[in-house]
């Protein structure tokens, strides 16, 4: 399973990165909002600099809603830089776009994803990524990981190439649950992949080796 990190925050982009685990970073307009970055130069500009920090695929999500916006904003954010992967709302001119995009060698990530019916439309029209919402679907009285699940065995069987992303993680176990049920890729805030690796067993237990290795000393 890739890890990516869902921020637009280059310092935990950095610091995932640094931890030399990290395979790809999601955005949305909400990430790039809450870190200040403002019109079209500038998102492109984080988008650009988000690129160059790491070597895997940047997911940019277009705010047009039309197909013929959808594909101009596109295929802007796709010469960007070949990391990019852009990502497309689930809607109707959306499915209509990523098959335009698809047929056109760009690739695309297809967000707002709550069902599996959702996914079959994602896979027919050959997006790239599909991104379930899990933490949503969870906050909506549903299972997301259950839906997760789900999408992975409808493309297993059916043999569609889409990439099954996890996306609204919002706990460690959210993550081991996803890797459980054959996720493809986890895209989870820093909090959470930092969450992974922490047991109060293994802080006891380096602190008595540390201890007993003064005795050797
Ligand atoms: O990037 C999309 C998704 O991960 C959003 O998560 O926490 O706002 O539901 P959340």
């Amino acid at each position: 399973m890739k890890f990516f990190i869902d921020t637009a925050n280059l310092a935990q982009i950095k610091e995932a990165n640094e931890l030399g685990i990290l395979d790809g970073v999601t955005t949305n307009p909400t990430l790039m909002a809450k870190e200040g970055i403002k019109g079209q130069e500038a998102v492109y500009n984080h988008y650009r600099t988000i690129c160059e920090m790491v070597n895997g695929d940047i997911s940019a999500e277009v705010i047009s809603t039309d197909f013929a916006g959808i594909v101009e904003e596109g295929k802007k954010l796709a010469a960007i830089h070949p990391h990019i992967v852009v990502k497309v709302p689930m809607i109707r001119d959306g499915v209509k776009a990523i098959k335009w995009f698809t047929d056109n060698g760009i690739r695309t990530n297809c967000t707002l994803v709550f069902s599996a019916g959702q996914a079959i439309l994602c896979a027919k029209a050959g997006a790239a990524y599909v991104s379930p919402f899990i933490g949503r679907i969870d906050d909506s009285g549903w299972d997301g990981v259950q839906v997760v699940e789900q999408i992975k065995h409808i493309y297993t069987i059916q043999g569609f190439k889409t990439l099954v992303l996890a996306a609204s993680i919002r706990s460690p176990n959210h993550i081991i649950r996803c890797a459980e049920v054959g996720a493809d890729v986890c895209t989870c805030p820093l909090e959470s992949i930092l969450g992974l690796l922490k047991h109060p067993l293994t802080d006891i237990g380096l602190a008595k080796f540390l201890e007993d290795a003064k005795k050797s000393i």
